[in-house]
């Protein structure tokens, strides 16, 4: 369903692509179903080890629950991205190795502060994705992705619109998450070069 071949594309000429309707519609159900039913199983975000979060709390409020891969939906939506991982690969040579991913819930007043996913040198995320499970978001419920450019200015705002999903290159695109006003569902993961031994945190 995903149409890997535009995405290497949008990737290595502009560093970014939006995708509407993305998924299977029955998958992206399926996927809002897998959070709703998990809706108590989040737990709070920290960020990076050690969390304080006492602190963490100033740069991000949203609660996260990692993906096992232990529903249908989820194996799907792993086998889909192991797909596209191995197409980067192949046509972009990005070397990736493995894909993590986590469920992430922004209650009302939920936010995450501008921040890189990666760190040049320190290149364990290579890709960024995001993927949405909003149906009725409007306008007003803010909640945007904003992407900033490699020079940090101001590139666009993305709404988390159900069945949208974000791809971006993790080292060159500084991001947030305004403020939202309604609770907001998505699943962020991010394609790695290193091996899952690695145990070093981000
Ligand atoms: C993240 C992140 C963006 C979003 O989890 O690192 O930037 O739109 N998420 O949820
Ligand atoms: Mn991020």
């Amino acid at each position: 369903m995903l149409a890997n071949q535009s995405i290497i594309n949008a990737l290595a000429t502009q560093g970014y692509c939006v995708i509407d309707q993305a998924l299977e519609p029955s998958l992206a159900q399926a996927l809002w179903q897998v959070a709703f039913d998990f809706q108590n199983d989040f737990s709070r975000a920290g960020i990076g080890r050690g969390d304080d979060h006492q602190l963490a709390s100033n740069i991000r409020r949203d609660e996260i629950s990692w993906i096992q891969g232990d529903t249908q939906a989820t194996r799907q939506l792993m086998q889909a991205m192991q797909a596209l991982q191995s197409d980067l690969n192949k046509y972009a040579y990005l070397g990736l190795k493995r894909f993590e991913a986590h469920y992430a819930h922004y209650p009302p007043g939920g936010f995450y502060k501008k921040h890189l996913d990666a760190f040049r040198g320190q290149s364990n995320r290579v890709v960024t994705l995001v993927y949405y499970l909003n149906p009725n978001w409007q306008p007003e419920h803010g909640g945007c992705l904003r992407l900033y450019d490699e020079t940090d200015q101001f590139l666009l705002d993305i709404e988390p619109t159900f069945n949208r999903l974000v791809i971006f290159m993790s080292e060159e695109f500084p991001h947030e998450v305004l403020p939202t006003h309604q609770d907001r569902y998505s699943i962020a993961g991010w394609f790695r070069t290193d091996q899952l031994d690695a145990l070093l945190g981000q």
